[in-house]
């Protein structure tokens, strides 16, 4: 398997390799969004590249919404459709080791946790939990199919994801959502996770 670090991604940003890109807001992200009224709410969206939720969400004027990428070429494209989108919530590293002073209340997750080494998952659920606030919510999809090549993607099913995430959340959802994009309708599960 490649080894999935930072440079990785950025070769794939700069070689445009990037199948995964939707060129919208995730409408199943948009649609869960649609019931988030307060625009105070901070939001953090690990992996986010071109970030078109954190645009969507800009523009709807959430005052709190900050990305991370570790790949620098990833905020090009939000930097120049917002160009009054704050730089300091351009969060370029690791996810992994993001430190903020202040628990986020809401992660987005959108093709960030298929982009990640299968063996990180249990960090990506204890690190998730660790950025929120207390009840907290993690939501967006997952795929729901495997994958028949090396990933990443990297998939999974719905009986893997529930114990994985119950360590640190309440499942209030997880089901195959019928907002997906037509390419992956069907496959995805939307999830709504509160933390415990
Ligand atoms: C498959 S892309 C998804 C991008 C975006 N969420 C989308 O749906 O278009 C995965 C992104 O996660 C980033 N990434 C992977 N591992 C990361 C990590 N440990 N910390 C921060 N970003 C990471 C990559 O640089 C890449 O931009």
């Amino acid at each position: 398997m490649n080894i999935l670090d930072a440079a990785y991604w950025e070769t794939r940003w700069q070689g445009q390799q990037t199948g995964w890109d939707i060129g919208e807001a995730s409408p199943p992200l948009t649609h869960y969004l649609e019931n988030v009224s307060d625009r105070t709410t901070r939001i953090l969206i690990p992996g986010a590249g071109r970030a078109y939720e954190a645009l969507y969400l800009h523009q709807q004027g959430y005052e709190q919404v900050f990305v991370c990428d570790w790949a620098p070429s990833a905020f090009n494209h939000l930097r120049q459709q917002a160009p009054d989108f704050p730089e300091e919530h351009l969060l370029v590293g690791d996810f992994f080791e993001l430190k903020p002073p202040t628990p986020f209340d809401l992660l987005l997750e959108q093709t960030f946790f298929c982009a990640i080494d299968p063996k990180l998952r249990p960090q990506y659920v204890a690190k998730a939990a660790d950025l929120l606030t207390d009840q907290g919510t993690l939501a967006g999809v997952l795929f729901a199919r495997e994958f028949p090549f090396e990933g990443p993607p990297f998939g999974g099913t719905k009986a893997v994801y529930q114990p994985l995430f119950a360590t640190h959340f309440d499942i209030l959802t997880m089901q195959i959502t019928p907002h997906s994009i037509p390419p992956r309708l069907g496959n995805e599960l939307f999830i709504e996770l509160k933390k415990k």
